[in-house]
């Protein structure tokens, strides 16, 4: 059983993978922490409070955080996650807050609970880099950062970068300039991974209410590829990231390497190179046949 918290930018893809987590029992969510990023802060922290009662888990504590990144303005994904980031689903209102703690202090207060935590982030790395600053005994009590970001090819923000890593590539120096062991699911296995909408279906991730609940969510990003690229497609950057955090041994592709941010205003900022070193295992492919199985378990949720 491994002991993870998210840290999410709630927008679809990072609800699939919350509800992948919350489908397995390889893994144990012991809180959800949010973060700016596909949509503001309080949009991401409702988007939250208000799926894990739909999903069975509102006794988990979810942590409200970094409302910008360190040192850029926020940037939102725009209209790819819905106007409310859950695909303009509209979920029910339980009356969940977020807890009162810090999203720091409920870091540590987890982590000192749980020595040797997996933290999942699956937005830009604002929170997490707040966190080790604060609180540098983390370091030691992190098991392993498996973060969603970067692309060593072509980014999907802008050519150069990943929107994670684009948004708050300050927060990525941060944590690489950290020791806690660190695993990049990068952009590049995403695009690997990419579904048409009919292939998703005929899959049937929506038999059931809960896979119908994703499937929906997934609309807006159809959309966008569709107008963007010609073809209903999908990527699942987020539920890839939380398919390897529930079953590692299903990566196909993997790299060793430091990454060199791209920090300076040019327009390759927040562009992510691998250079010459151990700093970090980069995830590059996944197995398409394991990820689908672990994906149509969500429908199991409701
Ligand atoms: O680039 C993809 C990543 O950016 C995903 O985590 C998506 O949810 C957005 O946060
Ligand atoms: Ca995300």
């Amino acid at each position: 059983m491994k002991e993870i918290l998210i840290d999410t930018d709630c927008g679809v893809d990072d609800a699939a993978a919350i509800g992948i987590a919350l489908a397995h029992s390889e893994v144990n969510v012991l809180g959800i922490t949010t973060v700016n990023g596909n949509v503001g802060v309080a949009q991401v922290t409702e988007n939250v409070l208000r799926l894990m009662p739909v999903l069975g888990r509102g006794d988990i504590p979810v942590f409200r955080g970094a409302s910008r990144p360190l040192i850029a303005q926020p940037h939102h994904a725009g209209g790819i996650h819905g106007h409310n980031g859950l695909g303009d689903v509209q979920l029910p209102d339980a009356g969940k807050t977020f807890e009162s703690a810090g999203f720091a202090e409920g870091i540590l207060r987890l982590a000192r609970e749980h020595p040797g935590l997996t933290l999942v982030a699956l937005g830009p790395l604002t929170n997490v880099a707040i966190a080790l600053n604060l609180y540098p005994e983390l370091e030691e009590l992190f098991g392993e950062i498996v973060s969603m970001g970067g692309a060593l090819g072509r980014g999907n923000i802008t050519q150069y970068a990943e929107f994670n890593y684009f948004v708050d590539p300050e927060s990525v120096q941060v944590v690489l300039e950290s020791k806690v062991p660190l695993t990049v699911v990068t952009w590049d296995a995403a695009v690997k991974m990419a579904h048409s909408e009919e292939e998703i279906r005929a899959l049937g991730l929506g038999d059931s209410k809960a896979g119908k609940l994703f499937f929906d969510m997934h609309q807006p990003v159809f959309a966008y590829i569709e107008k963007s690229y010609g073809s209903r497609m999908a990527m699942f950057p987020d539920p890839l990231t939380m398919a390897y955090v529930v079953n590692p041994s299903i990566a196909r592709e993997e790299l060793r390497g430091d990454l060199k941010m791209e920090l300076t205003g040019s327009p390759r900022r927040g562009a992510s190179v691998r250079q010459k070193g151990e700093r970090v295992k980069l995830i590059m492919e996944i197995d398409k046949g394991e990820f689908q199985s672990i994906l149509l378990r969500i429908r199991n949720l409701a």
